[in-house]
């Protein structure tokens, strides 16, 4: 087998955001160069929040379309729908046997939505459902911002727990996140991560935003109240949010940044930052708006067909490995 293949997904829950564009999507694309690349719209996992079934279609088909034009290549890598391919709900089964509920409820993710309200036995197994997306592919690496770290962690567990028992099945995959917008925060509240979740659109940029919107948000956005362009997480986690931003759109260096900006008012150093975040995404834009929903579904259901060959042939093994006949 080779050592290079790479897993990652992103749910179809509200529109995609800056935080998932810089924290994920753009090193998904990068990556397709160096990786057998298998990207993935977890449905399964978006069930796990209320939401109609027309507003599930829709989003699954959005956020298909929106991984295609920031340049997943689909003659390159995989992308499907999870839903699509049933092995993955077949071997969460099986994972979850090997699950200590004692991990699953220190998991911040579940903490935090099960304290919004809505728990459920689907909330409470979603790490392991994720260790399954991942495993299935038995890959080496999966590239996702800082808040799945913890979920990865619980992979690699279930990883070893499951070589050590039945066999040496499964590579323990590595996290890989990037170095700069790992964890990008919120335009309102610049100690909090960008979110879908979050009430406030102002608190997020949607890559989907017209130029005109985003650099409205971008000049609202929280910062301190004192001068210069620092980065200073501490004391300037506002100005630092959007250096990161920057320095992540643009790909220069935050110290070339600093360097440039350094004596600019607030107001000015927010136009410089709207720019690149509008360059940046130019290219989305125009490619997402020529593309066709009929383009995406007919790239999810050749994908899922490819994609149900390499799961239904790992998952062969694995039945075996645990004495299911
Ligand atoms: P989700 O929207 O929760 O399905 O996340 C999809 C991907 O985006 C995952 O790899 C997340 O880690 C990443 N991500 C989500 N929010 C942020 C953020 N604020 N900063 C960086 N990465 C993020
Ligand atoms: N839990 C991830 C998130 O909310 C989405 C996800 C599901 C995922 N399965 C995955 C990410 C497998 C990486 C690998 O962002």
């Amino acid at each position: 087998m080779t050592e290079n293949r790479l897993f990652s997904g992103i749910q179809p829950t509200g529109e995609i955001h800056l935080g998932n564009y810089i924290g994920a999507l753009r090193n998904w694309v990068s990556m397709q160069e160096e990786y057998e690349a298998i990207y993935c719209v977890v449905d399964l996992h978006a069930l796990t929040a209320p939401q109609g079934p027309a507003e599930l279609r829709e989003a699954t088909i959005r956020t298909a379309k929106a991984l295609l034009a920031v340049g997943i290549d689909p003659d390159r890598s995989l992308l499907y729908v999870q839903s699509h391919v049933p092995q993955h709900a077949e071997l969460a089964w099986i994972l979850g046997t090997l699950a200590s509920m004692g991990h699953l409820s220190r998991m911040i993710q579940y903490k935090e939505k099960s304290e919004k309200g809505g728990q459920n036995l689907g909330l409470f197994a979603y790490p392991v459902l994720q260790a399954a997306d991942i495993l299935i592919h038995r890959v080496h690496v999966v590239p996702v911002g800082d808040d799945q770290s913890q979920h990865l962690e619980l992979t690699r567990e279930l990883a070893e727990r499951f070589n050590t028992r039945f066999g040496e099945i499964f590579p323990v995959p590595a996290t890989i996140t990037p170095k700069i917008g790992a964890r990008v925060m919120s335009l309102k509240d610049p100690t909090a991560k960008m979110s879908k979740s979050d009430p406030d659109p102002k608190s997020r940029i949607d890559i989907t935003d017209s130029a005109d919107l985003i650099r409205k948000k971008i000049r609202s956005a929280v910062t301190d109240s004192g001068i210069g362009v620092r980065y200073d997480t501490e004391d300037k986690p506002g100005i630092s949010n959007l250096l990161d931003i920057t320095a992540a759109m643009s790909g220069r260096a935050i110290d070339e940044l600093v360097a440039e900006y350094a004596d600019l008012q607030y107001g000015s150093f927010k136009d410089a930052v709207a720019d690149a975040v509008i360059d940046g995404l130019e290219p989305f834009r125009s490619a997402y708006s020529a593309m066709t929903d009929d383009y995406v579904r007919d790239v999810m259901a050749s994908s899922a067909e490819r994609a149900i060959d390499s799961a239904a042939a790992s998952l062969a093994g694995i039945r075996e490995a645990v004495g299911l006949s």
